[in-house]
């Protein structure tokens, strides 16, 4: 996204109702309840936040057998994931890239997230001035969806996208593939799902045409209205993820070609993709979206944890495979 700070960002939103707040890494497995439901393996590695109920196969209130989250929220037992980034060295060898907090030590206090993603639920999107608020209702339980694909290649949805930073965390301009030269502070990727739905189906055979999108823009922008197809204006949910590419610098030779890979294979950064899967207990997420003036604090009515607490909560590894380390291959390629 395009606000840099927390002084920007609080500037920026006076009038919608928005979430944004640190999730831990949950756990780095090649699991996919979303794409393949019930494969252990799934095809590629992914790095996953949220809810302790996640799982090869997640059907039905997610928030009833989840019992805790990394996320900020206790209320939010939802998941989160994408691919993970892996190094790719000139010798053929793979390395899992780390990820680094957004903005570690936290804009608003709540530090120690490890790892992680930063999400955010928003009304209108982050905009600027004083477009109404649009009303959104929430997910239903059971309700999932992904945005982008590993197959694309040609244009990327419009809010995926990659930034180059600087050794102090600052941001240089949004791309749709990945960086073409080292980033001193790492690679920061967006994923930004689209926000109007069908309004009766939980998930689709694709994952996304119970969906639609309505942002033509890069970043933050007041959304269109949502057609008839997919009348249900839902809040616009994004990730940020900081993945700390800076310890493999050295190791990509002046002039040679991108070497980070997302682990299907993703050499093409058009691929760049993420999974969603509600959980949020009860009427939570509604109860927060409902008001208005509200960012950081969870809206007056969402208790936070503190990250020592999120950071208890764990899975199992259910794979049992190797994703770190130096590696002959992508786990599954
Ligand atoms: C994951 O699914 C397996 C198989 O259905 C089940 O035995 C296990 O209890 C589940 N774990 C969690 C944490 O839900
Ligand atoms: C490639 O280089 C890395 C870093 O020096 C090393 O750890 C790895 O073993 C090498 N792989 C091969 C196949 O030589
Ligand atoms: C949210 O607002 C809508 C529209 O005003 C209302 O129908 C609904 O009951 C509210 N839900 C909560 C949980 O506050």
């Amino acid at each position: 996204m395009k606000w840099i700070t927390a002084r920007a960002l609080a500037l920026v939103v006076p009038v919608q109702a928005g979430l944004r707040f640190q999730c831990s890494t949950l756990t780095i497995q090649r699991l996919d309840p979303v794409v393949q439901p019930g494969s252990n393996p799934s095809a590629h590695v992914h790095h996953i936040v949220g809810g302790n109920a996640f799982n090869a196969t997640m059907e039905g209130d997610v928030s009833t057998r989840a019992t805790c989250t990394t996320c900020e929220f206790p209320e939010d037992l939802s998941n989160y994931w994408t691919a993970a980034l892996y190094f790719k060295h000139q010798n053929g060898s793979y390395h899992r890239v780390p990820v680094i907090p957004v903005n570690p030590g936290n804009l608003d206090g709540y530090s120690g997230t490890v790892g992680g993603i930063t999400v955010y639920y928003t009304q209108n999107d982050l905009i600027r001035d004083t477009i109404a608020q649009n009303p959104v209702k929430t997910f239903p339980p059971g309700f999932r969806m992904t945005v982008g694909s590993p197959t694309n290649t040609g244009a990327p949805h419009v809010g995926l996208r990659y930034q180059c930073l600087s050794v102090g965390g600052g941001r240089g301009r949004e791309m749709p593939d990945f960086p073409t030269t080292p980033c001193a502070g790492g690679i920061f990727v967006t994923n930004h799902f689209p926000a109007c739905w069908n309004g009766k189906d939980l998930d689709s055979p694709d994952h996304q045409s119970h969906m639609y999108n309505t942002i033509t823009m890069d970043g933050f922008v007041a959304a269109p209205a949502c057609p008839a197809s997919h009348p249900v204006r839902m809040p616009q949910v994004t990730y940020e993820t900081v993945w700390d590419t800076s310890k493999f610098n050295s190791m990509w030779p002046s002039g040679a070609p991108n070497p980070f890979v997302w682990s299907f294979e993703g050499v093409n950064g058009k691929g760049t993709h993420a999974d969603y899967m509600f959980g949020w207990k009860g009427d939570a997420l509604q109860r927060a979206m409902n008001k208005s003036e509200c960012f950081y604090d969870g809206c007056g009515s969402l208790q936070k944890q503190q990250m020592a607490t999120a950071n208890k909560c764990t899975v199992k590894d259910m794979v049992g495979e190797v994703t770190d380390g130096w590696l002959d291959k992508l786990p599954g390629m």
